[in-house]
This record gives structure tokens, C-alpha cells and sequence, in this order.
């Protein structure tokens, strides 16, 4: 099998890679290693920049999003028992964010792309790229339990931060950047209406926590928890007592979460990690499989769109014009972006969170920076424009 661009992942960033391709008249296949059930169910992030959703719109996959999705106008800080709004429109003309699951995503790309586009093989397991650096890589795979390869002209790795198209970047041409944090995620769903309209960040002495939404009647809520937890130590009323305890008001004392049933429970480590260049000969690495970023920003769905979004305007601009200037600078692009949001995610981390070797002097640095955004304009622009996304830039950029 021939094709012009591979592309390895079926998760958001290679289905909307061959969503893009598809509408600029460019082939391409995606191989997923694992079942369309799966894909479809892996929960992850929540949140929409603006310019996802726009791209996802002009895509044409929108509709659902666009019933389905929540408009959000801002979050709220909690610190000190205390809190304060962030209103995103005012602070940057306009912009706001969406709550609609990353799975939601997932199921419409996918169907999209089985409706019209290029073929989109699940179970297609890819054991690596060779040819790299010639004008014909060349994708191995086992699909149905036989060995295949796919010659591409360009080969695009959104297979995530476990997989395999990294590697075909030489270990001599790749750098590495990365962080851990000291301390990790404990998610759950619930069968809870959401505690607020909005997310509320909290900052407190028993560490962070986080409140989101999947809809009127689901909550996502997270807790800070040790690296190593055991999700089976943490029984729901536990975790409902937790998050009762860190969203404290004291203006508001009786205040309490609303409790349901717990339908889903899961640790999450919080790292940091970079790989630069995300290119090398015809290979391009794009989303988590170039980097990652802590969830306390919610970048990392954003940032992989983003990826897809400057490398699909690349292939259109070769295929229209016949010059590769545009995927000659995609690294660059990119990386000025991914660094940006790095910054962010760290700085939203270690703003919000308790490291357990903290001393008090940091969290008063934390409390004066959290403070910082509740008085000042500027600092409050400074995350509203974070959070709701950089602009993309003109088309041809
Ligand atoms: C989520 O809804 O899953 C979510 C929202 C905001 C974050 C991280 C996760 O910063």
C-alpha cells in the first residue's frame, strides 16, 4: 500500500491530521493500534480552545460539538478559602474555551473519517519507520495478524508519548527536555451535577484540586495525591470529604459538593517533557509524541490540534505551490508554541499545587502570585490569554 502521508495514532491529533488532509484534496492513512471501542473511550482532557473549536468547525466536525459542547466565559481561583473569577472575553477581546470531552472528539473524527476519508485501520499495530531520511519512508505494521508496510511520501508520528515514531528520530539529532512533578492526579467521574457553572483551579494548605464537568448531570472532579497512590485507597467518601475540605469557603461555610455515584477512578502522573526537533528527513512527530505537558493547563489536546493544524496548512501549501518551505520550518513553528504552553502548564503546576518539600516561604510566593492575578489586570490577561490559546496566525504562516 501506497500513500502520500501516513500517519500513525488514531487518537485527536491523527484523525484531525487526515480530517485537514482529506478537505485539501490529500490522501492519507491512519493506523491505530488499538480497537474503535477503546479509542473512543479512553477519558481524557475536557477543555476546547477557541481556535480547536474554530478549526474543528471549519472541518466540519462541529455539529455535535457546537449542540453538545459548553461555552465557558472564564474559571475561578480558589486560594486562601477565597474566590476570585477570571472572565476570559474581557481580558482578550472576545475569546473563550469549551468543555467537551476529548472522547466526544475522538467519536466524531472517527466517524467522519469512515463516513468519506482515507482508510483508518484500528488494530493496526506499527513496529517502526524506516527511511527516515530518503523520499520514500516506510511504515511496518501487523493488521489482522499479518506483517504490512505502507510507503508514504511523508510520515506523520501522532502516536502519543509511548510510541514508536519518535525512535525514527536518530538518538544523535534528538534532545530531550523534561520534568516530573512530585505529586499526581487523582480523577474521577461522577454522576454529579457539576459543583459550579464554571472549572474552579483550588489552591489549599491540603493541596490542590480541580473541578470540571463532562455535562449538566456528570462532574470531573481531581485531587493532588501522592506519586504512588492507589486509586483503591481513596473509597468515594473519602474523596468526596477531600474535595469538600480543599474547595473550602469561608464566606461560605455549610457549602458542600453535591455527591453521586463514583463511575470512574484513576491516578494520573503530571510530567513535563519535550523532544526537539519534531522532524527529521520525512517524519514529523506532532501532539504528545513530541510532548507533554502537566493537565492543570488543559494545553495538551490544544497543543496537539495546533500540531496537526500548521502541519496540515504545510501539505497544502506543497501540494498548491510545490514548495516545502512551510514543512521545512514546521519544527520551528511549533516548538515556539509548545514551549509557550510549557511554560504555562508549569507555571499553573506549581502555582496551584503543594509540593510536600514546600516550605512555607514558596507558599507564600504562591499566595502573592495568586493574588497577583485577582488584583491586576495584566496578570489576569496574562493567564486568560494562556489559557484560552495563542491566536493560530494567518493561514499561510
Ligand atoms: C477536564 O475536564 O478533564 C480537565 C479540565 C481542565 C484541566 C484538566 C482537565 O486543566
Amino acid at each position: 500500500m501506497h500513500t502520500t502521508v501516513g500517519i500513525i495514532g488514531g487518537g485527536p491529533s491523527g484523525l484531525l491530521l487526515a480530517r485537514l488532509l482529506h478537505n485539501a484534496g490529500i490522501d492519507s492513512v491512519v493506523l491505530e493500534s488499538r480497537d474503535r471501542a477503546y479509542v473512543e473511550q479512553r477519558q481524557r482532557a475536557g477543555i476546547l480552545e477557541q481556535a480547536t473549536v474554530d478549526v474543528l468547525r471549519d472541518a466540519g466536525a462541529g455539529e455535535r460539538l457546537d449542540r453538545e459542547g459548553m461555552p465557558h466565559d472564564g474559571i475561578e481561583l480558589r486560594y486562601g478559602r477565597r474566590a476570585h473569577r477570571v472572565d476570559f472575553p474581557a481580558l482578550t477581546g472576545g475569546r473563550r474555551v469549551w468543555v467537551y470531552a476529548q472522547t466526544e472528539v475522538v467519536k466524531d473524527l472517527v466517524a467522519l473519517q469512515l463516513a468519506d476519508g482515507g482508510p483508518l485501520l484500528f488494530e493496526a499495530e506499527v513496529h517502526g519507520v524506516e527511511g527516515a531520511d530518503t523520499d520514500r519512508p516506510v511504515i511496518r505494521y501487523t493488521h489482522e495478524g499479518r506483517e504490512q508496510t505502507l510507503t508514504c511520501d511523508y510520515v506523520v508520528g501522532c502516536d502519543g508519548f509511548h510510541g514508536v515514531a519518535r525512535n525514527a528520530v536518530p538518538e544523535g539529532v534528538r534532545t530531550t527536555y523534561e520534568r516530573t512533578y512530585p505529586y499526581s492526579w487523582l480523577g474521577i467521574l461522577a454522576d454529579a451535577p457539576p459543583v459550579y457553572e464554571e472549572l474552579i483551579y483550588a489552591h489549599s494548605e491540603r493541596g490542590f484540586a480541580l473541578a470540571s464537568m463532562r455535562s449538566e448531570s456528570v462532574s470531573r472532579l481531581y485531587l493532588q495525591v501522592p506519586n504512588g497512590t492507589d486509586p483503591a485507597d481513596w473509597p468515594d467518601e473519602r474523596i468526596w470529604d477531600e474535595l469538600d475540605a480543599r474547595f473550602a469557603l469561608d464566606a461560605n461555610p455549610e457549602w458542600r459538593l453535591k455527591r453521586g455515584t463514583v463511575t470512574s477512578k484513576a491516578v494520573l502522573p503530571m510530567r513535563s517533557h519535550v523532544t526537539e526537533p519534531m522532524r527529521y528527513g520525512r517524519v514529523f512527530l506532532a501532539g504528545d509524541a513530541a510532548h507533554i505537558v502537566p493537565p492543570t493547563g488543559a494545553k495538551g489536546l490544544n497543543l496537539a490540534a495546533a500540531d496537526v493544524i500548521v502541519l496540515a496548512r504545510a501539505f497544502a501549501h506543497l501540494k498548491d505551490t510545490g514548495s516545502a518551505d512551510l514543512l521545512d520550518a514546521y519544527s520551528d513553528t511549533c516548538l515556539r508554541r509548545v514551549w509557550r504552553a510549557e511554560h504555562f502548564s508549569y507555571f499553573m503546576t506549581t502555582t496551584l499545587h503543594a509540593d510536600p518539600e514546600q516550605s512555607p516561604f514558596e507558599t507564600k510566593l504562591q499566595l502573592s502570585q495568586l493574588d497577583r492575578v485577582a488584583t491586576s489586570e495584566h496578570a489576569a490577561a496574562e493567564l486568560a490569554e494562556n489559557y484560552t490559546g495563542l491566536p493560530l496566525g494567518p493561514a499561510n504562516g
